[in-house]
């Protein structure tokens, strides 16, 4: 069984059809691209699939269960995390703080709440911090730990974004254009560091524009236009697919 099935999924915004009757699946452990022209629905698609917004039609199916129309809080307790295109820092809070609150998102509202109450969230806190400086050390910003986030540079609050959502303990996690406006040293960090989180066993679902870093990464692509799935299957599939390329490539080629 897929780890994620997805079936006739579809969301309206008034007149306009964001995503329409969108249908695929993605296997445990693996790397699954979505690209497409920009408004092609790749956002709303992982909007949809997040929690952040309800379909208006069709199934999502986390191991076999329904999860559409789900929280997105509840969803992270289900294991499925994300980054933002558009980063969704504190920006007044410290590297490893940003990360701890990908931490208390998985934890259970009430147990935390009770928590609160005793002494022994003094050696919880201890241990979300010695567990969120591993994470900045996997993403390579352990040396920005206590950096407030506005003092840190754009490249390195992509990577804090990833450490906040593995905190999450995540085995599906959303990557929203990670390496967009990076330089193309910072591209291949990111490149390695998705690769990593792979190889952690966590299953990456990644949207992005970089058709280098997509072809190098992915082990299947899924390329949507105006809403619809207009093509799925491997990098070679999809690069010799004529509706890919007039589409797509073609125009951006
Ligand atoms: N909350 C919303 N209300 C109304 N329209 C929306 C909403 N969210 C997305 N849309 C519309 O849905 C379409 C798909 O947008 P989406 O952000 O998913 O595209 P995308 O593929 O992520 O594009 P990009 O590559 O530019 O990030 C666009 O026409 C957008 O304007
Ligand atoms: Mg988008």
């Amino acid at each position: 069984m897929a780890l994620l099935d997805v079936t006739n999924l579809s969301i309206h915004f008034g007149g306009v059809k964001a995503v329409q009757d969108v249908s695929f699946s993605i296997d445990a452990g693996i790397v699954y691209a979505v690209i497409g022209p920009n408004g092609a629905g790749k956002t709303t698609l992982f909007n949809l699939i997040t929690g952040v917004y309800k379909p208006t039609h069709g199934e999502i199916r986390l191991d076999g269960e329904s999860i559409g129309g789900k929280s997105p809080d509840e969803l992270a307790r289900r294991g499925v995390a994300r980054t933002f295109q558009n980063l969704q820092i504190c920006m007044n809070m410290s590297a490893i703080e940003n990360v701890m609150v990908g931490a208390h998102l998985r934890l259970d509202r009430n147990l935390l709440k009770a928590a609160l109450r005793f002494p022994s969230i003094t050696r919880r806190d201890a241990e979300l911090r010695a567990e969120a400086l591993e994470l900045m050390r996997f993403v390579g910003l352990d040396k920005f730990a206590d950096s407030r986030a506005d003092a840190m540079p754009y490249g390195a609050l992509k990577r804090l974004e990833i450490a906040r959502a593995l905190a999450m303990k995540p085995r599906l996690i959303f990557l929203d254009e990670p390496a967009a406006g990076l330089n193309p040293k910072e591209t291949i960090e990111v490149d390695e560091l998705v690769r990593k989180v792979a190889d952690s066993g966590i299953t990456v679902v990644l949207v992005e524009h970089d058709m280098k870093m997509v072809m190098n990464l992915s082990d299947r692509i899924l390329v949507l236009d105006y809403g619809k799935k207009l093509a799925e299957g491997t990098g070679e599939e999809v690069r010799r697919n004529p509706d890919v390329i007039a589409a797509y490539l073609g125009g951006h080629a």
